[in-house]
């Protein structure tokens, strides 16, 4: 059994890979290195230069290497820049998703676990969403990843492979023992922003949207920390081997913190009173989206064990600080 892991020099990628690594499991990273680095994959994975949406490439992949499962998380991930350029959003997510679900199919793969997003569900009001909630995608991000999730439904009903969904809220934080983190040097997150901003990086950030419905004008999110979120792709690859049926679950905590609380807890953390001004809101940002994570919680048996604000921040200050040490 060895697992392909699409993105494995990425950010969330990389935390996969620890977690395959770190449970004795063999792993294939297929990564183009465009966006990930390769110090940041784990010296017990083996890594292959190339891009995930190249058939006849990744087949010589999977068949090389005997793959038996593939974790897909390559692919573009900034709202924003998917809505002055959706095509860059609909090649590297759809069709690229679409060409590596077909390398998966003709080579016997059993399993894909695909990484979705809470912007597929669009606009939903402050109360939070479950999976039943409509999907009205509204930005080309949102919508090119609901695209892969259709394929792969239609895939299944099709072909002999199970797959799992999981649509990531708004994943942050780094691994508690320091071997990986967000890395992107100019990341659009809010959490690593705030930190870069604590650290000197930035002289000063902004908040997108301060007239939003929400209980301070600014917007909420369901922030995650990467180390729960990558036990929910664990615990979901036991139960599609185990013979389980594909599903699609939302993984969040079911509590949403506001910019302007995200802000204050990195100012706790760091101890400093970075500079923050008032913008206008950000194209194609929802005012809130939270996910009461009720269906992975009892499907999966997934226990968070990270959900707690200060933690997440912590983790990313301290792996911010890390970076600066490490490109001195
Ligand atoms: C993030 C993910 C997206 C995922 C979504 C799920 C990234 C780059 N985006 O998008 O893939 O689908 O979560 O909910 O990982 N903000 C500021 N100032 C800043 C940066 C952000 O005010 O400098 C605000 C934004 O307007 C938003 C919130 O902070 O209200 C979070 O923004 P961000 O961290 O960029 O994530 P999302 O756009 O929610």
């Amino acid at each position: 059994m060895t697992v392909l892991v699409t993105g494995g020099a990425g950010y969330i990628g990389s935390h996969m890979v620890l977690r395959l690594a770190d449970a004795g499991e063999k792993v294939v990273v297929l990564d183009n290195l465009v966006t990930g680095f390769d110090w940041a994959i784990d010296h017990r994975a083996e890594l292959v230069e190339g891009n995930a949406g190249d058939m006849d490439f990744v087949g010589k992949v999977i068949a090389e290497h005997a793959i038996t499962e593939i974790v897909h998380f390559a692919g573009s991930i900034v709202v924003p820049e998917s809505v002055e350029n959706p095509l860059k959003y609909y090649a590297n997510n759809t069709a690229t998703s679409r060409n590596l679900i077909e390398a998966a199919v003709k080579g016997g793969v059993k399993h894909f676990v695909f990484s979705s997003t809470a912007a597929v569900y669009g606009m939903t009001g402050l109360a939070p969403v479950i999976e039943e909630t409509p999907l009205n995608p509204m930005s080309p991000y949102g919508r090119s990843k609901l695209m892969t999730e259709w394929m792969l439904a239609d895939v299944a009903a099709a072909h002999p492979i199970t797959y799992g969904v999981l649509r990531y809220f708004n994943v942050a934080g780094a691994d508690p023992a320091g071997r990986s983190g967000q890395s992107t040097p100019m990341a659009t997150h809010l959490i690593k922003v705030a930190c870069q901003t604590a650290l000197g990086q930035r002289d000063k950030m902004a908040i997108f949207g301060t007239d939003y419905e929400t209980p301070d004008g600014t917007g909420v999110r369901d922030y995650i920390h990467v180390t729960d979120l990558i036990e929910a792709h664990a615990l979901l690859l036991e139960r599609l081997r185990a013979g389980g049926d594909s599903t699609t679950l939302n993984c969040a905590y079911g509590r949403g913190y506001s910019v302007r609380e995200v802000i204050d807890t990195v100012k706790a953390v760091s101890g400093v009173d970075f500079p923050v001004e008032e913008g206008p809101r950000r194209p194609g940002d929802p005012a809130s989206i939270t996910a009461t994570g009720e269906r992975v919680r009892k499907l999966l048996g997934w226990t968070p064990r990270h959900d707690d604000l200060n933690e997440i921040v912590k983790t990313a200050f301290d792996w911010e600080q890390h970076l600066i040490r490490r490109n001195r």
